[in-house]
């Protein structure tokens, strides 16, 4: 495979419609999508990708019915704890990225724990989102600026870069993604990465996430690799044609 992205980050959708059509409750469907996470890291491994980073738990999803969240909180301190070996065999290093004020101390605790570690593990960056919206990630890194600017002598009128503000943004030394995969046929970006996403190509499948495995993986990058990224230049440019 040719044009490997550096960075691959997935919206993991349809877990709830993928249990209806079973005729099973949603968190069923939310168990089932562990699996795809695990089939996704270890492509990612496997396929020499260098940060994979997965939507697993949105700011606006708080606003869900208060069973289904707690539901989602065990699961996903228990795949922590489970998945531990997957991620030492494959040499994944874990990061969380989110609103960590707003989950329960259990799970900061086993986040933390993983963290530390997998920190030295060389390979893949697996990065979890959670309690994360793009908006509050660029709000949060403003007020971090103003904080900044409040405790120095620098004066309050220096104005803001964008480096400046990609330094404080909670994906601070990650590089943009390449590639945004959704799945279950949404067409949207639902509050995700919103700065970092400015040049990411999109890939949209129809397949629900709990059936998303490494063969359609392959093909979201199959299909990247067949993209041109232009910035804004021109398709002759980019081909060094003149
Ligand atoms: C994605 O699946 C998982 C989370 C948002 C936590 P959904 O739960 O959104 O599944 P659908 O969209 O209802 O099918
Ligand atoms: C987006 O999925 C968030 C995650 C996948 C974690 P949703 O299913 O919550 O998105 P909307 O609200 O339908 O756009
Ligand atoms: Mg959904």
């Amino acid at each position: 495979m040719s044009k490997i992205p550096k960075h691959v980050s997935i919206i993991m959708d349809g877990n709830g419609r993928w249990a209806r059509g079973r005729g099973l409750e949603r968190l069923a469907g939310h168990k089932a999508g562990v699996e795809s996470v695990r089939a996704a890291t270890e492509f990612a491994a496997e396929n020499g990708i260098g940060y994979l980073s997965l939507f697993a738990f949105s700011e606006e999803n708080w606003n869900r019915p208060q069973s289904e969240i707690s539901g989602l909180m065990e699961l996903m301190i228990d795949a922590i704890i489970n998945e531990r070996t997957t991620l030492m065999d494959n040499n994944v290093r874990f990061r969380a990225v989110g609103d960590m004020s707003r989950l329960s101390k259990t799970l900061v605790d086993k986040i933390s724990d993983i963290e530390a570690s997998t920190s030295l593990n060389g390979g893949l960056v697996l990065i979890i989102f959670l309690s994360y919206s793009g908006r509050w990630d660029i709000i949060n890194a403003v007020n971090k600026y103003i904080e900044k600017l409040r405790g120095s002598v620098a004066s309050m009128d220096q104005p803001v870069t964008a480096e400046c503000l990609e330094n404080l943004l909670s994906t601070a030394g990650i590089p943009d993604p390449d590639l945004l995969i959704r799945t279950s046929g949404e067409q949207r970006i639902s509050n995700y990465m919103l700065w970092q996403c400015a040049y990411t190509e999109f890939y949209f499948t129809d397949v629900l996430w709990p059936d998303f495995r490494k063969n359609d993986f392959k093909r979201a990058l199959d299909t990247y690799a067949d993209r041109e990224r232009r910035y804004g230049k021109t398709g002759d440019q980019i081909n060094k044609i003149n």
